[in-house]
């Protein structure tokens, strides 16, 4: 088990767009344990690889029930439907909330740590979830999406790093 040191606002590494992951090796398997690890540790629903400082195409999302944990390879959406209006945050930003309007549902196509295609179909906060990571893999991070007028800046005192 490692924790990483997270990446914060400001970071140029979280508007860039991560690479296309080859060859499924060792080194992406422990980056994909730590990206969990380090995901726990600050009891966030998801981490994408640029959050870690690594510009490639893997995310992890956990939330907190049965069957619902991932580690996706290269994930892409690849349709979606519907639209809701969320509450979100980001491990990146730890003092700013706001409300972004994501797709309802969401297919995404990904592979698995074996290599294997998997195709997800996945509604409401996982939908949520997948969409905010592979957003952060293209550079996009929640806060260009806030709903004007709902973005929320916490005093960073009361934030524990
Ligand atoms: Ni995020």
């Amino acid at each position: 088990m490692a924790i990483r040191n997270l990446r914060y606002e400001g970071d140029e590494i979280l508007s860039k767009r991560a690479k296309e992951i080859e060859v499924i090796d060792d080194k992406i398997k422990v980056l994909a344990q730590d990206m969990m690890d380090t995901m726990h540790k600050w009891d966030g629903l998801g981490l994408a690889a640029p959050q870690v400082g690594i510009l490639k195409r893997i995310i992890v999302i956990d939330l907190y029930e049965e069957g619902a944990q991932f580690i996706l390879i290269n994930p892409v959406i690849i349709s979606q439907k519907g639209e809701q209006e969320v509450d979100e945050g980001c491990l990146s930003f730890p003092n700013k909330f706001g409300k972004v309007t994501r797709p309802k549902e969401v297919v995404v196509e990904a592979l698995d740590l074996d290599g294997i295609k998997v195709k997800l179909q996945a509604r409401d906060l996982l939908a949520q979830a997948l969409c905010h990571e592979i957003d952060h893999l293209n550079g996009i991070v929640f806060t260009e999406k806030v709903k004007p007028g709902t973005l929320e800046v916490v005093n960073p005192d009361d934030i524990k790093k």
